[in-house]
């Protein structure tokens, strides 16, 4: 029999498995779809990579030949159009993703690795991203530490995850309560994730990390009112009116052990 925090263990592994399961059904879906309008999917990528870019800049400028990784660089990811001859994508999925999407997939050296274990050594990067996964991971602290990590010092970090209100935690756990107890019923938005975090679960990831916060925000009222804007289509679109959903936390962070420490740069906002 295996020990509560095994079983417990063990459950969240299944749940990641599942996560990637249906997040490689849905790549595949839109690879389909894609085909034929992949100028399409490169105008947006450039738009928002050049905007992530931009935050970063607004820090310190990044070279053409920075060392910069992703984790979770996903079908789109940031990486593929950040501008740099040294681009890293790393994602469990990597090589189903190069084979999906091989217009723009090779544009980084990409990894199949989880962001949990990164196969890099310490301060190895510049700039890490991370952008939209670790709700979709294992373990969301542990890739946090591993972001820090391999940050070299005064590396720049940019980081997002979607937070929601408590109510969708609680959902969650419910949801991965019933699976792990055998029930086969599956609601999409708890498949898709392993945990659904508060604005306050998404922040304390980084506790203790020798990281600076450069900038931080999470706009829950931005979620409300995208949410109330949008004629309801189902019964979870009116409870988001109620409980605000999906609404985005955003970092920027800065590696400490630099000189941009030693010169005693606070945080800025
Ligand atoms: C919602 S997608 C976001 C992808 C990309 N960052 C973007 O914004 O287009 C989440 C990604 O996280 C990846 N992922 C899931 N578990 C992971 C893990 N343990 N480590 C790193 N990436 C993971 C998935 O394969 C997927 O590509």
């Amino acid at each position: 029999m295996p020990r509560r925090s095994e079983h417990t263990e063990t459950a969240l592994r299944r749940r990641a498995r599942r996560a990637l399961e249906r997040q490689l059904a849905y790549q595949r879906g839109k690879a389909a779809r894609a085909k034929g309008h992949e100028q399409d999917y490169v105008e947006a990528m450039r738009v928002r990579s050049a905007r992530v870019r931009e935050k970063l800049e607004r820090v310190r400028p990044v070279a053409s030949d920075a060392r910069v990784l992703e984790v979770g660089s996903g079908a789109h990811g940031l990486v593929f159009y950040f501008g740099t001859t040294r681009g890293v994508g790393c994602d469990p999925l990597a090589c189903d993703y190069a084979a999906l999407f091989p217009a723009w997939q090779h544009r980084a050296l990409t990894v199949a690795a989880a962001g949990e274990r990164l196969p890099f050594a310490d301060a190895s990067f510049d700039v890490v991203l991370c952008d939209n996964v670790v709700d979709h991971a294992e373990g969301p602290r542990e890739i946090a530490r591993e972001l820090s990590r391999v940050l070299a010092p005064d590396g720049l970090l940019y980081f997002t995850v979607n937070f929601h209100h408590a109510v969708y935690g609680f959902a969650s756990r419910l949801h991965a309560a019933w699976n792990a107890a055998g029930l086969p019923f599956e609601i999409g938005p708890f498949a898709d994730h392993t945990v659904h975090l508060t604005l306050s679960g998404a922040r304390t990831l980084f506790r203790g990390l020798p990281l600076r916060v450069l900038s931080e925000s999470g706009d829950a009222e931005g979620a409300k009112r995208a949410a109330r804007r949008r004629p309801p289509r189902h019964a979870g679109d009116r409870l988001k009116r109620l409980f605000f959903k999906n609404a985005l936390y955003e970092l920027v962070a800065e590696r400490e052990g630099g000189r941009a420490g030693a010169a005693g740069s606070g945080p800025a906002g």
